[in-house]
């Protein structure tokens, strides 16, 4: 004997990403748009932000009176970078606030900042009250064309990359370009990782607009940027939306092309790469898996690991304190197994067939990997070498 209800209930989220120029500025009516006046706002800020630009608090203060928007406190200024996501402690410092200046279900997490920062305050914004509202004010390449347009948040656990987390989408994300101009040279560079990933496994077109501006984009011309961004932001949203399984209930990962690799090399090399270098080596790697196991034609090969470097990835897994010898290769390819723990499932990795179509694997030779480490670390050096060559005849 037996008896069962069947719960269904069906959920439509809806969030807007908006671009602009200068949030803050007091004639930019865009904030003041998104926040519904009536509630509380929290703004979260990230310390590489606020230091790069030392006049940001007093001038979101100074817009919020403008607007008639609430303040709950000063905003409060945690670190950037992957140290805010390798502990419990800013997830809590968020959660007191919210609970010490009252901030209900209908007031804001404003989160400006990179992408790390706001895995974190999205992360803390989604576990207290069971979901606080959180707008996603980016600052990075990476965080305005991939991480802050998507559903998850998360921070770091027992040495995992967002082990803790969860699925909750945001209720605004704004991308200001203006934020773009203080970044690092790195952190310029970073984000294209992503946007070349997409490219690869869905977008051929996408690929050969890299190409074509790969020089502007690494000299940080903003213009090719935008649309790189815009597009990028686009393909992450549609895939979202289109793809059948926002909340990654599946085992086919597409968009975690090259994140085996980047996820362990990050976790390597102790958090020394940012996410986005190590997204390039772990595209680098598989591509060059993709053309040793003769599902990838040569040519479109070298054309990946030519952009990767022209756009100023160093793709040798030699870097950062982290000597890709044997010993470590093989750390590296602990990462596959990791990598389908965090999904569940059987393994399934994306390779490449061509530029601009993906294909996934369930398996994954070890020995093809290790060759496929090899050659790469070898293409770099000829690479290198041949970038070097120029300067050097110039001097003589
Ligand atoms: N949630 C997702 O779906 C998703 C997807 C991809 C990546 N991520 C995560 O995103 C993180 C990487 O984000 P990221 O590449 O933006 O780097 P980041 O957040 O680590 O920031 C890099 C550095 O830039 C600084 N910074 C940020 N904005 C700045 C600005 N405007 N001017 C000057 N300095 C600034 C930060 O303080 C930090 O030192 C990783 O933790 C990664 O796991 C999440
Ligand atoms: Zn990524």
């Amino acid at each position: 004997m037996m008896h069962s209800f069947r719960q269904r209930i069906a959920v439509p989220f809806t969030y807007d990403v908006h671009f602009t120029t200068n949030l803050f500025n007091s004639d930019n009516p865009l904030l003041a748009s998104v926040i519904d006046p009536a509630y509380k706002a929290l703004f979260v800020i990230d310390s590489g932000v606020a230091e790069a630009d030392p006049s940001l608090a007093g001038r979101i203060k100074q817009y919020c009176c403008t607007h008639d928007l609430k303040m709950a406190t000063a905003p409060i200024v945690v670190p950037g970078g992957e140290r805010v996501k390798n502990t419990q402690q800013y997830v809590d410092e968020i959660h007191r606030a919210i609970h010490e200046f009252g901030i209900c279900r209908h007031s804001f997490v404003i989160a400006v900042g990179g992408g790390a920062m706001i895995d974190m305050a999205g992360f803390a914004a989604s576990t207290a009250h069971r979901g606080v509202r959180l707008i996603r004010v980016s600052t990075t390449v990476l965080s305005q064309n991939d991480s802050a347009v998507g559903v998850k948040n998360g921070i770091n656990a027992f040495g995992k990359k967002n082990f803790l987390g969860c699925f909750t989408p945001p209720y605004a994300v704004i991308n200001d370009f203006q934020f773009l101009t203080t970044l690092e040279d790195r952190d310029w560079r970073a984000g294209m990782a992503e946007a070349v990933k997409v490219a690869l496994i869905q977008d051929a077109a996408f690929f050969e607009f890299m190409e074509e501006e790969a020089a502007a984009l690494a000299a940080r011309e903003m213009r090719p940027m935008k649309t790189l961004i815009e597009r990028c932001a686009e393909m992450h949203l549609l895939h979202i939306q289109t793809k059948g399984d926002p909340f990654e209930l599946g085992s086919s990962r597409p968009l975690d092309f090259g994140h085996w690799a980047a996820h362990k090399l990050e976790q390597l090399t102790n958090h020394a790469l940012r996410h986005g270098e190590a997204v390039a080596i772990g595209i680098a790697l598989d591509t060059t898996y993709s053309y040793l196991s003769g599902m990838l034609e040569e040519r479109d090969w070298r054309r990946t690991i030519d952009l990767l470097h022209t756009l100023g990835f160093d793709l040798a897994v030699t870097q950062e304190g982290l000597t890709l010898g044997r010993e470590n290769s093989r750390s590296l390819l602990s990462g596959l197994n990791e990598f389908r723990e965090h999904l569940g499932g059987p393994l399934t990795i994306m390779l490449l067939k061509r530029v601009g179509v993906g294909i996934e694997v369930h398996e994954i030779s070890d020995d093809l990997m290790m060759e496929s480490i090899a050659l790469l670390n070898s293409t770099c050096e000829q690479n290198d070498a041949s970038r070097l060559s120029p300067v050097g005849a110039e001097q003589i």
